[in-house]
């Protein structure tokens, strides 16, 4: 109670982690490293793990721009977090093609997302487990939330891997670059190059314009390698997790901050790129709602003619796990 007798409550910016793994602990690190919330708390099926995740976080709060809160619990605990990240998965699971993993991860989400609803949770799922844009689609079929409050890192993550790689062809720094990876987080993912710009000139044009500088640009061979360093990286370290906690910090701070930020993520289309019902990586405007609408980009015909195939790739699957959903 105030002096001025009315309730005066700051609220603390709770996030649950599901799978306190690589991807989950990179993804504390990154948060708390940034300040962006107030108190973490680590869920896995090894308890052990999560607490010992929890501590080795806590080890950085001498040292973090602000005081953060880091400890393990259980789904029941989840009930009053503001966003739950899921990235559950195991390491032995992991194939070239993640949408082989669409079977296990099923399995798991099925096992918990029914029993954090039970607990009013009502706040955002942020999902990276793989296939993540079937398991974006399944949490939110599972959960009921809204659209627009399940939102999957899908193609935010490769959309950076392009900018990087980009980066060091033309050597233009990352951050001045824009360019996205569309459809598929996965094998099928499309590089929207047509409309890809440095900070507001077309890149293909820069590129025409100057080509004793640029001559040896292959978006080609830069979509295929775009497309394969996550499996390069996994099979170099054994997993990936700086790239990834990154861009989910990115959609974080754009809720909490309500920072209407433009950037792809795995986002139900309700007809937007011409099709329905899927999540799928497009460019997103994301704030306190969550992704409030989508973007759509002028592609080419041949952007447009790879989209339809990643987006029937992802429909194939939702389907295929449609069936393991329900038994
Ligand atoms: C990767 C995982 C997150 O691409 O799918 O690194």
């Amino acid at each position: 109670q105030s002096s001025r007798g009315r309730f005066f409550m700051i609220n603390t910016r709770k996030i649950g982690i599901i799978g306190a793994g690589h991807v989950g602990s990179h993804c504390a690190f990154s948060l708390i490293l940034q300040g962006v919330c107030d108190d973490i708390t680590f869920v896995d099926v090894n308890k052990e793990k999560a607490v010992s995740q929890a501590f080795d976080c806590m080890d950085t709060l001498a040292f973090l721009p602000h005081r953060a809160v880091i400890k393990s619990g259980e789904i029941k605990d989840l009930g009053d977090k503001d966003i739950i990240i899921i990235c559950v998965g195991t390491i032995d699971n992991i194939s070239k093609d993640r949408l082989c993993e669409l079977d296990h991860s099923l399995k798991i989400i099925k096992s918990f997302i029914p029993e954090i609803m039970k607990t009013g949770f009502n706040g955002y799922f942020i999902v990276i487990t793989n296939p993540v844009d079937i398991i974006t689609y399944y949490v939110q079929q599972l959960s009921g939330l809204p659209y627009n409050k399940v939102i999957g890192t899908g193609t935010g993550l490769d959309s950076a891997r392009l900018r990087r790689i980009l980066s060091v062809e033309t050597e233009i720094d990352a951050r001045s670059i824009q360019a996205y990876m569309l459809g598929e987080h996965g094998d099928s993912q499309v590089a929207a190059f047509s409309c890809a710009t440095v900070n507001g000139k077309l890149l293909p044009e820069l590129i025409a314009e100057k080509p004793e500088k640029f001559s040896k640009i292959d978006f080609e061979a830069i979509e295929k390698k775009t497309t394969e360093t996550g499996w390069d990286i996994l099979c170099g370290k054994g997993s990936t997790e700086f790239g990834i906690a990154c861009t989910c910090t990115e959609v974080v701070k754009a809720i909490f901050h309500d920072e209407k930020k433009v950037m792809p993520c795995s986002a139900f289309l309700q007809g937007e790129y011409g099709t329905f019902d899927i999540y799928a990586g497009v460019p997103a405007v994301i704030g306190k709602e969550g992704i409030e609408y989508i973007i759509e980009l002028p592609l080419n015909e041949r952007e447009k003619k790879k989209l339809s195939n990643t987006f029937d790739i992802i429909k194939h699957h939702v389907e295929i796990g449609r069936e393991s959903v329900k038994n």
